[in-house]
């Protein structure tokens, strides 16, 4: 089996993630199914998701070692252009699927193998560098808004801790969308990047200038009163993360009286990472890249993920 370089869980490690991580030689992953294909990857991202797994949330000590990463733009092997979809078929899993990373072996390598089907041109015009951004977080962002939150009938968006992938994302794409965009970061340089997104900034738990009809949650436990106290009547609060805790408390008063909807969701659909590829190449919508780094300092980048000092999305380049 050809050996490949790759980055790895090697071992679950809740305090400590980043002494989890293994960049070291790995064998090319087999094809489970014979509609599978090994593609090369050109691009990756980093998403929190690759944390919780070096935590052990979501992976088991028998899963590994595994490698990381959801998100990627390959080269297929008849020489094209794709962007993967990182969602597959998985009996056995409750959900039935699962992300690349969690059961079958994640992007952070020379190669990956996804079934064919995963696979979607690279749309013109958009840098691989850009569209790796986009099979994870920025598709959340968009099931989040579109899908559940629908948004179409809003005039209103709040999204949680604006510096993190999904919420750079969703504030990117509502206010591409034409929305009033509210955005809430601890951090002061963090609010001031989001407004030059064309989001009107504040500090964690303030009062904001009207209730809004969508709320983007990734955050969890230290905003979700916050998002509460912020909805409008019948508005949508949409939840795809929990940063901060998964455990609130939820005053249920304001839920019944005020009509609102808490709605789960995870990633998105095949049509729906279409969509939104087309949306980014028509609106000349391109993702938040904080920083784009060479996979020889792959540790480094993992590192700045745990600082929290990222704003938007952190790239790997697999060609340097
Ligand atoms: N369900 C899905 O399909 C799906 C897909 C993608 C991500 N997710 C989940 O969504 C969450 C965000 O993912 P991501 O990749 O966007 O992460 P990320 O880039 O690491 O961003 C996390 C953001 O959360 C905020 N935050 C963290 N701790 C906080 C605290 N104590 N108080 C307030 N804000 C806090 C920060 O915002 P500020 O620094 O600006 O305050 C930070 O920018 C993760 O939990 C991830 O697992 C889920």
């Amino acid at each position: 089996m050809p050996i490949m370089r790759a980055a790895f869980a090697s071992r679950l490690d809740d305090a400590d993630p980043l002494a989890a991580l293994t960049v070291g030689e790995r064998s090319e992953p087999t094809h489970p199914e014979d509609d599978w294909v090994t593609v090369q990857v050109r691009a990756s991202s980093l998403n929190h998701h690759d944390l919780w797994s070096l935590r052990g949330v979501g992976l088991t000590e028998a899963q590994l070692p595994m490698i990381l990463g959801c998100d990627a733009v390959a080269v297929d092997p008849e020489g094209n252009e794709v962007v993967v979809y990182p969602v597959v078929v998985t009996p056995g899993d409750p959900r039935g699927v699962s992300i690349l990373s969690e059961h079958f072996a994640g992007t952070l390598a020379e190669r990956v193998a996804v079934p064919r089907s995963n696979l979607i041109p690279l749309p013109e015009g958009l840098a691989a560098t850009d569209a790796a951004c986009l099979p994870t977080a920025w598709l959340t962002a968009w099931r989040m808004l579109t899908t559940k939150g629908r948004v179409a009938d809003a005039d209103s968006v709040l999204v949680q801790g604006a510096g993190g992938g999904v919420a750079t994302a969703a504030v990117a794409l509502a206010v591409a969308m034409g929305k009033r965009v509210y955005a809430t970061s601890r951090d002061a340089g963090k609010r001031e990047r989001i407004t030059a997104l064309g989001a009107t900034a504040f500090e964690p738990g303030a009062r904001l200038p009207e209730r809004v009809d969508v709320v983007i949650e990734t955050v969890g436990a230290a905003t979700f009163d916050h998002s509460l106290k912020s909805a409008a009547p019948t508005a949508r609060i949409v939840v795809s993360g929990a940063t901060a805790g998964h455990q609130p408390s939820i005053n249920l008063r304001r839920v019944f009286a005020m009509q609102l909807e808490i709605l789960g969701t995870s990633m998105g659909t095949p049509g729906e990472l279409y969509e939104l590829l087309a949306f980014c190449a028509e609106n000349e919508v391109r993702p938040v890249v904080d920083s784009v780094v060479p996979f020889s300092r792959v540790e480094d980048a993992f590192a700045r993920l745990h600082s929290g000092e990222a704003f938007g999305k952190i790239v790997i380049d697999h060609t340097a």
